[in-house]
């Protein structure tokens, strides 16, 4: 297995995914539409590993692209990065939501059949437990009900590929279902880079920090958690990446269809995080606290043993660690990746 298709590779976690598995010696095939990222990543990409990846800007949704990408390229594996990702824009949006992530998808999957590549990663969310009924939650825990359309797409696309799979045991089908990612490339060359306002945590305090923004919003702090703020499972881009190749080692053993929680298994609490990232910056960071935000939940945080203990992964980078890559990433890069 050398030939690896990453859609979605331009993007905060497929960027950081790429440059692993080139510095891991696989080849990357990049499909990305770059609704949400910039060819700028390609030549950073470039500048740390040496290395060229062959880019097609193609939206997965269009299946004659899609038909040219893998006629022209022989891939052993799909990591399916591409994809809405925002839970508050997809409850303004479903349709779009539903329509990128699963259309896209679908189209997918279908493409790849043809051209006979059935191996597949897959980027799904923790937002698919919902409101979780056990903490740590394992991959055990039902998926919660109250989920907005983000989540609800993440559901549906692990259900596609876990029938698809069912149906065709050729298949190999790992699912990711990623806690909170963070951080940035050590080198502060790659990064995260939203649009407009983040609606994240982190990126929200970075942009702060910087002093884009005038101060954190804190949604509520009347939580039942010790100082009253949301706790979450934060965790570092680079060990994701990291889970990625492990996965792959996983398809190549022909593991058919499996679940893994990629979280640390330690929840902060949002003070926590601002306290961790003035420390990181040498900053203040001013807050406001204000109402809840709808559909949060007071905490969420993983048992990641299960990536332990079929992947041989665990995270590295501890919570000071992210918040000084995050703001290294910030202050080398204020406007992102625009010049
Ligand atoms: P991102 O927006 O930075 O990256 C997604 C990439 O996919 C972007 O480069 C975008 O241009 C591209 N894309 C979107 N729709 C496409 C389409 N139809 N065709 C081709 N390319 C398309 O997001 P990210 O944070 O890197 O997330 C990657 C994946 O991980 C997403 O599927 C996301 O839902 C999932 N995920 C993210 C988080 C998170 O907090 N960042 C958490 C859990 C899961
Ligand atoms: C973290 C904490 C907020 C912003 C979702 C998905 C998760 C992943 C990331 C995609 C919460 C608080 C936030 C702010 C705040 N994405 N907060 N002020 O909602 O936990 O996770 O996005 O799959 O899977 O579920 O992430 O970073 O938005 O919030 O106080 O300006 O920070 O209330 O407690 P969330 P987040």
């Amino acid at each position: 297995m050398k030939k690896i298709l990453i859609t979605g590779g331009l993007g905060y976690i497929g960027s950081h995914t790429v440059v692993a598995l080139l510095d891991a010696g696989y080849q990357a095939i990049v499909v990305d539409n770059l609704s949400n990222s910039d060819k700028e990543v390609l030549n950073r990409i470039k500048e740390l590993t040496g290395k060229q990846v062959s880019f097609y800007q193609v939206d997965i949704r269009d299946r004659a692209g899609l038909n040219h990408v893998f006629r022209k390229e022989t891939c052993d594996c799909v990591i399916h990065f591409a994809g809405l990702k925002s839970l508050e824009e997809s409850i303004y949006k479903p349709w779009e939501y539903y329509d990128n992530n699963v259309g896209g998808t679908l189209t997918l999957i279908d493409v790849m059949r043809e051209y006979g590549c059935k191996n597949m990663i897959f980027s799904s969310s923790a937002a698919v437990y919902g409101t979780p009924e056990q903490l740590p939650i394992t991959e055990e825990c039902p998926k919660g009900e109250r989920m907005n359309p983000y989540a609800q797409t993440k559901s549906m696309q692990e259900q596609i590929l876990m029938d698809i799979q069912k149906a065709d045991p050729d298949w190999n089908v790992v699912l990711l279902r990623y806690f909170n990612p963070i951080g940035a490339h050590k080198s502060g060359l790659l990064g995260e880079d939203p649009q407009g306002i983040p609606n994240n945590l982190l990126p929200y305090i970075t942009q702060v920090a910087i002093g884009k923004l005038p101060y954190l919003k804190i949604f509520g702090n009347d939580y039942d958690t010790p100082d009253g703020t949301g706790i979450r499972d934060y965790i570092h881009v680079l060990d994701l990446a990291n889970g990625h190749l492990k996965a792959l080692s996983r398809i190549q053993a022909n593991c058919g269809c499996e679940v893994f929680n990629l979280g640390t298994g330690t929840g902060y609490s949002v003070l926590e995080m601002v306290h961790y990232f003035e420390q990181a910056c040498g900053k203040k960071i001013p807050y406001q606290i204000e109402p809840r935000r709808l559909g949060d939940v007071a905490a969420c945080f993983a048992d990641p043993s299960k990536a332990k203990r079929l992947l041989g992964w665990e995270a590295q980078n501890g919570v000071l660690e992210m918040c000084k890559d995050a703001w290294r990433w910030q202050n080398k890069n204020p406007n992102g990746y625009k010049k």
